[in-house]
């Protein structure tokens, strides 16, 4: 993670990849516009298509019978053109004939309803004649398109998402758990704590995944069965991988995660890729408050390059509207720059679209693309790709640079999984991921960065570690914690964290569990605010971190007692006023705090910002910044890229210090101050 900065992800071509997903198979009839398409690329300041994502049918449109002309058609243009091709594996959407003779591919749902074919993002993860109709097709595409000039990318499948209950899952599953917990079902049954409504098993037979209709209230087996998914989906990943890592062991493979989605664990599919991707499409649009909704999406970026700890590629996010949205909102005038711009911020080295093109029909025909239905290079979106296109052009050296978070804030699947299945202490909203985003927001906004991480991610980097509502705590977690704390780290944890282990089974030594010791309190109780109601929480005036006055605590609020924690605020009502609510722990050359209750936005930047001056965090730009504008910072050995951004829908002045900068996209000096205009945004790099 200390690298200066990365090779770029496509060897030698050390540019940033622009364009998206091409779909040439629904233009068979009319090949005139494949030309058409390669010509507008050129135009819009693109140098990259992705083909093949759901191509299958045309592919292969019978059992065995292959039609690789028209895509032979299209690399031959690609060529002449110097466009780079991500080409994909099928396997996300499967032809009609594949599903009517070989039913088993056809996934089963939580029913135990076997679907119909259609759709797509649905095929069942263990069928062994999926995988190898796949394997067929994937080798074939390797053998054909692997040594071609222009073939960049495997981009495997597409979204890969939800679970498959069949029969032939049900084995896998019990196979799964079998080693899991090493043939000894008494070992199975403890840590589900079987013995409660007589659920012991008595048979591995008798496991089924969970189902409305069945066992689906047994927290561990709920947690195993959705490791298993990822697990299960992981197994189909490399199966589909195994021909491509052969064939073109030198092609990079990624497969492109889902924006918030967490029904997998990305950061455990993120160990088989060489690099990340995700597909990005975020609402900013024009309601006082959007902006806000900017916050997440840099949350995810800085989750993604922090998986690999390198560049990831943006592989989706749409030029214009989003058709399935409630309101399908227009992208405002300068938005797509910004909203590309915070990709490449966060760590992206491509920006990529859905789609190029327009469909006519079905589903997507509205979704936004490069080409619209009438097809000129004269609309607002091709004009606005165009720009971003000419501006990454002039960005070839932020390709590969990285990122130097002193700030990790850890957001676990596992837990994740684990807080929203539990009943109590609260059932409404358990807001897992918007709790870590608050707890993220403060350095956002004051343009520091932070990886998001995993309870598995090495915690040595950091300076500051964030677990917040760390409910789940993983053997060897805590103990790394602690050895991270008496190195010198500041710890933060919250509510509701330290409850289960592993298997969802509680702690019995008074939570938070195996961090009692190393936060020096003991959280007896956890009251659940209803949505209209609020705690006071009163700074003790000489509590040193940059509280003062009275806060408002909302959503949960633990009952702690101090140990050997310090108290550094507390409960202002309630049977519980007087109570903490804020405390720290000096452990070795570190501390560890405990945040008792959700507290308000004040609360957050007052701690927060303390925190940052004190340890003397880096800002992006070196001073404070307008709310609802960030900034970050990308490194390539001794220079800097900092990327100014602007949510906002009105025009922000920012006082730039006493540095002077040149503006990467004027190419024009800058100091002072600045206005940034409505969703504006600048690259900077600061002047020797
Ligand atoms: C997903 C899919 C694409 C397309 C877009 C539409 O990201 O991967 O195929 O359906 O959504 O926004
Ligand atoms: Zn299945």
């Amino acid at each position: 993670m200390n690298q200066s900065s990365f090779a770029p992800i496509v060897r030698d071509y050390p540019h940033f990849l622009h364009g998206g997903d091409y779909n040439p198979e629904q233009w068979m009839a009319t090949p005139e516009v494949w030309d058409e398409d390669f010509r507008l690329l050129k135009e819009a300041h693109c140098n990259t298509l992705t083909v093949g994502v759901f191509s299958w049918a045309a592919l292969e449109p019978e059992e065995g019978r292959f039609t690789f002309d028209w895509l032979d058609t299209i690399f031959q243009k690609a060529l002449d053109n110097e466009v780079r091709i991500i080409l994909a594996t099928p396997t996300a959407a499967r032809p009609a004939w594949l599903a009517a003779k070989y039913p088993e591919v056809l996934r089963v749902d939580s029913q135990r309803r076997r679907q119909l074919w259609g759709g797509r993002h649905n095929h069942c993860l263990t069928s062994p004649i999926y995988r190898q109709k796949a394997d067929i097709i994937n080798t074939l595409l390797a053998q054909r398109y692997g040594q071609h000039p222009m073939t960049s990318v495997w981009h495997v499948n597409n979204e890969y998402n939800g679970e498959c209950h069949c029969p032939l899952c049900q084995n896998a599953f019990r196979v799964w758990l079998q080693t899991r917990y090493n043939n000894d079902l008494d070992a199975l049954n403890r840590a589900y704590w079987a013995g409660f409504w007589s659920h012991t098993y008595t048979n591995w037979e008798q496991i089924e995944s969970p189902s409305p209709i069945g066992e689906r209230q047994v927290h561990g087996l709920n947690l195993d069965w959705k490791r298993f998914t990822t697990d299960q989906t992981i197994a189909f990943f490399r199966a589909e991988s195994k021909p491509l890592r052969e064939i073109t062991p030198d092609i990079p493979i990624t497969t492109n995660y889902i924006g918030g989605y967490a029904g997998l664990d990305y950061y455990k599919i993120a160990r088989e890729l060489d690099v990340v991707s995700w597909d990005s499409y975020p609402d900013y649009h024009d309601r006082e408050d959007s902006w806000r909704s900017a916050i997440f999406v840099s949350f995810l970026h800085a989750q993604r390059r922090a998986m690999l700890g390198k560049p990831f590629l943006l592989m989706e996010c749409s030029p214009g509207v989003q058709n399935y949205k409630p309101f399908c909102k227009l992208k405002r005038p300068g938005l797509h720059l910004t909203e590309c711009l915070q990709s490449v911020a966060g760590g992206a080295d491509s920006i990529l679209y859905f789609q190029w093109r327009k469909s006519l029909g079905s589903v997507e025909k509205f979704h936004g693309a490069v080409v619209d239905h009438y097809a000129t290079s004269e609309t607002r979106v091709f004009a606005e790709v165009a720009e971003l296109g000419r501006v990454l052009e002039s960005l070839n050296d932020v390709v590969g640079s990285t990122h130097r978070a002193q700030v990790g804030i850890i957001y676990d699947y596992e837990n994740r999984w684990a807080i929203e299945d539990s009943a109590g202490p609260r059932n409404k909203d358990k807001a897992y991921a918007e709790v870590c985003t608050e707890h993220y927001r403060p350095f956002w906004q004051a343009g520091v960065s932070c990886d998001i991480i995993s309870e598995d991610h090495s915690f040595d980097n950091y300076k500051l570690l964030i677990a917040p509502m760390l409910y789940m705590v993983r053997p060897g977690v805590a103990e790394r914690i602690e050895q991270f704390v008496k190195n010198g780290g500041t710890f933060i944890t919250t509510f509701l964290s330290g409850l289960t282990n592993e298997t969802d089974l509680c702690f019995q030594n008074g939570f938070p569990g195996p961090l009692r010791e190393l936060t020096g309190v003991w959280a007896e109780e956890i009251d659940a605010l209803y949505d209209d109601e609020s705690v006071p929480v009163e700074a003790n005036p000489d509590n040193g971190y940059g509280l003062s006055g009275t806060y408002q605590a909302k959503t949960y609020c633990d009952l702690l007692h101090a140990e050997s924690a310090q108290v550094l605020a507390t409960y202002g009502a309630q049977f519980y006023a007087g109570k903490p609510a804020l405390t720290v722990n000096n452990v070795g050359a570190g501390r560890a705090f405990y945040m008792a209750s959700r507290n308000d936005t004040r609360f957050t930047t007052d701690f927060y910002t303390h925190l940052i001056d004190e340890l003397g965090l880096r800002r992006a730009l070196g001073v404070a910044l307008p709310e609802g504008v960030t900034a970050d910072v990308r490194f390539a050995g001794d220079r800097e890229f900092i990327f100014l951004l602007n949510f906002r829908r009105e025009a922000q002045t920012v006082e730039l210090g006493a540095q002077s900068y040149t503006d990467r996209i004027s190419g024009q000096p800058i100091s002072g101050t600045t206005i940034l205009p409505a969703y504006g945004s600048m690259v900077l790099e600061p002047q020797p």
